[in-house]
């Protein structure tokens, strides 16, 4: 067995909840968003630069970099694109959407992390700016209760949580926990995440570009560790829903673990779930629907693979392969370390980044509806659907980009209008099915109105 607890009886819940006078995210946004800080501690930043800190920024290899155009003066425009996020003065590197789905968290090697709200995407560009000192973040991830966040450090290769509350004059604050994660492990961090059992129980992980993941409590105590065998990890993740994570490497597989808590919410164990299989050669990625009963892998041998992950693995039943094909975006086939995919969360949908290029397709026919191209002036280090699944989110260079995820819709429509016409006349979920198709459909057209 690859999985060792170290501390089982270590209290998990949440430090960062614990906290007396936390205050809803919610209010914060709102007080403090009209007050723009300005640009500080410039000095500080300049000086680590200058000292060649910035050298963890993502090598991109010559190769790669051919296929970027020059830098200067990149436009992009598209009748789904809904608008573009602008704050950032450096490259953006991560995505993340608040479990409640009013949130989107946004870091860069501006060295600061930007937390927007969703309501206010295409009105403006006002967010809450967050300085992370000394470092920049790679990887933000909001806590499931959305008052906090973790981030994952570029240069001193661990994590800081960031607790949010708000102070009495509706100023957002936003402080860290003095104590960043103790490293434990030499190697590079690929990925973090938070997850959540129904519990209370609560825990982070750090993925490692070796074969580590560890599994900590909110202070950074290792509960767990796993190792995932696969020779190196290309990627990993905690699941949306908070219960699962799950990893690729150089093996063509995915490997899917449980993180188990009692029933008092402390921390029980880490067990190995289910394995996605049938790739020929190495898993580049991969995604979770929103409840984690369907994955999507893109593979190596230059295929995709969907899979109904809806399954009581305890009983010792496999993920079912649903649909899969070949993958290539504009023309293009996939290059490694430059592949990123997102998956709807009613899995109705994929999206795969390649370069700076996107592809959207639809799971149930494999068939590709849209390509965006050039989207970003730099590589693409992130795209993510957010909660609702009205939108695709894409990042690479100082600006995000948020696009109408019009196929959701129409695939929606579809799908329900099919469910449909097997039911009787009279059903209460045949009228539930038509109030979401009647939706649906006056969304399509307020889009393509707009557009
Ligand atoms: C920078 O922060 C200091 C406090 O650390 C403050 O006194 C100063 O006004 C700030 N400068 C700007 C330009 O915001
Ligand atoms: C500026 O940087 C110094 C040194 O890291 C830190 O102590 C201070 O709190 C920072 N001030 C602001 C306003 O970010
Ligand atoms: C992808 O990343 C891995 C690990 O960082 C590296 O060993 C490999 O050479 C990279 N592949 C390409 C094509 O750059
Ligand atoms: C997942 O998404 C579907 C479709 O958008 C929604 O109906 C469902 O409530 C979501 N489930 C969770 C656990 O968020």
């Amino acid at each position: 067995m690859d999985v060792q607890s170290n501390a089982p009886n270590v209290p998990v819940f949440a430090v960062t909840l614990a906290i007396g006078a936390v205050i809803l995210l919610l209010y914060m946004l709102f007080g403090t968003s009209k007050k723009e800080e300005k640009e500080n501690n410039s000095s500080v930043s300049e000086e680590i630069e200058k000292n060649g800190a910035r050298t963890s920024s993502k090598k991109i290899s010559k190769v790669h970099q051919k296929h970027i155009k020059k830098n200067t003066g990149h436009v992009f425009a598209h009748d789904l694109l809904h608008t573009s996020l602008k704050g950032h003065s450096g490259q953006v590197l991560g995505l993340d959407m608040s479990i409640n789905g009013k949130y989107l968290a946004s870091c860069s090697d501006d060295r600061t992390v930007r937390l927007w709200s969703v309501k206010d995407f295409g009105v403006g560009n006002r967010c809450v700016r967050v300085n992370v000192e000394l470092d920049h973040a790679r990887q933000a991830r909001f806590s499931p209760d959305s008052r906090a966040f973790i981030a994952g450090l570029a240069m001193e290769n661990t994590v800081r949580v960031y607790r949010l509350g708000k102070k009495d004059d509706g100023t957002t604050t936003c402080s860290p926990l003095e104590e960043d994660f103790e490293k434990s492990t030499s190697s590079d961090l690929l990925n973090i995440g938070v997850g959540a059992s129904s519990s209370g129980g609560s825990f982070v992980m750090t993925a490692y570009k070796d074969t580590t993941i560890l599994i900590r409590n909110l202070k950074g105590h290792i509960l767990a560790t796993i190792n995932t065998n696969q020779g190196n990890n290309n990627y990993a993740c905690v699941s949306p829903c908070g219960r699962f994570v799950a990893c690729c490497g150089w093996t063509p597989d995915v490997k899917v673990w449980a993180v188990m808590f009692t029933r008092t919410g402390e921390f029980r164990e880490v067990v190995r779930a289910f394995e996605l299989k049938g790739h020929t050669s190495s898993v580049w990625t991969f995604a979770f629907n929103n409840d984690s009963t369907r994955m999507i892998t893109v593979s190596k041998d230059g295929t995709w693979r969907f899979y109904d992950t809806q399954i009581e693995y305890d009983k010792g039943q496999e993920p079912y392969l649903l649909n899969s094909g070949e993958i290539n975006v504009c023309g293009n086939p996939l290059l490694e370390n430059y592949t990123f995919i997102a998956l709807s969360p009613d899995a109705r949908v994929a999206a795969v980044a390649n370069i700076n290029n996107i592809g959207v397709f639809s799971t149930r026919t494999g068939v590709k509806h849209v390509e965006f191209k050039e989207v970003h002036a730099e590589l693409i280090t992130a795209i993510t659907f957010d909660i609702a699944g009205r939108y695709l989110l894409s990042t690479g260079d100082k600006h995000i980009r948020i696009f109408h995820n019009i196929l959701g819709y129409k695939e929606k429509i579809i799908d329900l209008e099919a469910k449909q016409k097997n039911l009787p006349a009279a059903s209460a979920t045949k009228e539930r099915y038509q109030k979401q198709i009647t939706e649906a459909k006056q969304s399509l057209e307020a889009i393509t109105k707009n557009t």
